[in-house]
């Protein structure tokens, strides 16, 4: 009886909600992106993932969910009130770019190339700063901000890995490098 009462109470809150009777409703769940979207246990009629960014990706802290997102994450985290609404969107090819930092008057490029997304309309873009001061991209995956953009301390490419520049790293090693080898010529080379 207990039990009939609830699916009654159920089938009526089902109903005030505008869901058929028995109809779930979904949303992706857990870590995984490319996961269908699943039942909500609760009464949730919303769901929640990482926002997007173009050229970027999704925000990383933030998995998918039923109901809403965490108060302290609003900047990457979305909100949507359809069943399966969170699912993400169709992405492009990833590209790839190189990140830099500048810092104290000097450019320094991380050892490692970034993957960038991008939605499937979308086209590659990398920036890389054209001087040692004012450069503030936090990725070189993307444009430059309108401003940096403007006072020229950032500039942009459009093809995969394009915004390799050469840092006064670079010219130390490739120095450093020339030099060795100038040495060991010296050594094996007798007729010099
Ligand atoms: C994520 O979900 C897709 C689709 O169900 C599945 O093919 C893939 O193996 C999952 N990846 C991981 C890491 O679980």
């Amino acid at each position: 009886m207990k039990n009939f009462l609830f699916t009654v109470l159920l089938a009526g809150v089902n109903l005030v909600l505008g869901l058929a009777d028995g109809e779930d409703f979904l949303c992706v769940q857990g870590t995984n992106s490319s996961a269908a979207p699943t039942p909500c246990l609760d009464s949730a009629r919303s769901c929640y993932g990482p926002k997007f960014t173009e050229h970027i990706g999704l925000a990383s802290r933030v998995d998918f969910g039923c109901g809403r997102c965490e108060p302290g994450l609003h900047f990457e985290c979305e909100e949507c009130q359809e069943s399966g609404c969170n699912q993400p969107q169709d992405l492009g090819e990833t590209f790839s770019c190189y990140n830099y930092k500048v810092a104290g008057g000097a450019v320094t490029r991380h050892p490692t190339l970034q993957t960038c997304f991008r939605s499937s309309h979308a086209g590659i873009i990398c920036n890389m700063p054209s001087s040692s001061t004012d450069y503030r991209s936090t990725s070189g995956c993307g444009p430059c901000g309108e401003q940096a953009k403007q006072s020229g301390s950032c500039i942009e490419c459009y093809s995969d890995s394009c915004n390799i520049i050469q840092t006064p790293e670079d010219r130390f090693r490739s120095q450093r490098r020339a030099k060795r080898s100038a040495v060991d010529c010296s050594a094996i080379c007798p007729y010099r």
